[in-house]
C-alpha cells in the first residue's frame, strides 16, 4: 500500500515537471517566432485601435511602447520587436 503511494506520488511529480517544461517552452517560442508585425497587430489592438506607425517619429515609439509594455504586460522581447517595425516603417 505504502508503495503504491510512493509511486503515485511519483508519476504526480514527473506529470507536473512535463507539463512544467512544456509551458516554459510555449511561451518563449510564441515571441520568438513572431514578428515585430504580428506582435503589434495582436496586442495593440486589444484597449484601441492600433495607432498607425507614422503618427509618432522613432524617438517618440520608443517613449510610448516602454509605456505601453506595462499596460500590455508584454515581455522585452516583444517590445522592442514592436518598436524595431514601428520604426522601419514610420
Ligand atoms: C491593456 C490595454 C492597452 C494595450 C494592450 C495597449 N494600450 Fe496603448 N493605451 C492604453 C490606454 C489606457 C491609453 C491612454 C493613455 C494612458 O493612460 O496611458 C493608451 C494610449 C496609447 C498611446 C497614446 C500615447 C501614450 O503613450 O499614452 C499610444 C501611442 C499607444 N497607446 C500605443 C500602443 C501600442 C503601440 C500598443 C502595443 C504595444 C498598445 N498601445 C497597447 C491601453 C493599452
Amino acid at each position: 500500500m505504502k508503495e503504491r503511494l510512493i509511486f503515485f506520488i511519483g508519476v504526480v511529480v514527473a506529470v507536473t515537471i512535463v507539463l512544467l517544461a512544456a509551458g516554459c517552452s510555449a511561451t518563449s517560442n510564441v515571441a520568438a517566432n513572431r514578428s515585430g508585425a504580428q506582435l503589434w497587430g495582436e496586442n495593440c489592438v486589444r484597449c484601441h485601435n492600433a495607432p498607425t506607425p507614422a503618427t509618432l517619429s522613432d524617438w517618440e515609439w520608443e517613449v510610448a511602447v516602454s509605456h505601453m509594455r506595462l499596460r500590455a504586460n508584454l515581455t522585452e522581447l516583444e517590445s522592442e520587436k514592436i518598436v524595431e517595425f514601428l520604426k522601419s516603417v514610420n
